[in-house]
């Protein structure tokens, strides 16, 4: 995979798409880094997706989903499961923090949510948005979490009820997106 540019996307936050080619019309994964340190200039959003992944690689990052109660720090080798349409924000982080995000379908759309505040008052970690409930996963918080990535992933989504389709494209993409991983933190160390 070669090392794309980096894209000022949504909400000042910049963007290193990884979609390997022969994947890029049913998935988009990005390597996404955080300029800010502190508030983050964020805003209640959803995405209208039918699966959508985010690991926190590095640094720490502040965020608050509809449903699932208080905010909470997404940490290195931490992962979230945000299922369709579920509204969230993301509050504040550490400077130039790190996720990679895969999201499906590659083309997809993301609404402003100017009712709903968050964290909401109704608190239900079993809520079903589309067919799946929000899924966090707590890391080992080492460092970089570059090198477990794969494992990680992995092991949620099989234990998820998605669709095989989803699941097909998830084997495909892992290990082309933990290739790139190996690759910068063996430039980073070295
Ligand atoms: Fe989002």
């Amino acid at each position: 995979m070669s090392e794309s540019e980096w894209i000022t996307g949504r909400a000042g936050m910049l963007y290193r798409d990884l979609t390997p080619d022969s994947l890029k019309s049913q998935v988009i994964a990005s390597h996404i880094r955080l300029p800010f340190d502190g508030e983050v200039p964020d805003y209640v959003h959803y995405h209208k997706v039918e699966f959508q992944v985010i690991y926190c690689l590095k640094g720490r990052i502040k965020v608050v989903y509809e449903d699932q109660g208080g905010a909470f720090w997404l940490e290195p080798g931490d992962l979230v499961v945000q299922p369709p349409e579920i509204r969230h924000r993301v509050l504040e982080c550490e400077a130039n923090s790190e996720v990679i995000e895969i999201t499906m379908p590659a083309e997809h759309e993301t609404w402003v949510e100017h009712e709903i505040k968050l964290p909401t008052d109704s608190v239900n970690p079993e809520k079903i948005f589309g067919t799946q409930r929000f899924v966090r996963k707590i890391g080992p918080k080492s460092g970089r979490a570059d090198a477990d990535f794969s494992k990680i992933l992995l092991a949620i989504t099989e234990n998820m009820p998605v669709e095989q389709s989803i699941n097909r494209v998830i084997h495909r993409i892992v290990p082309a997106i933990q290739k790139y991983l190996t690759t910068i933190s063996s430039s980073i160390s070295s």
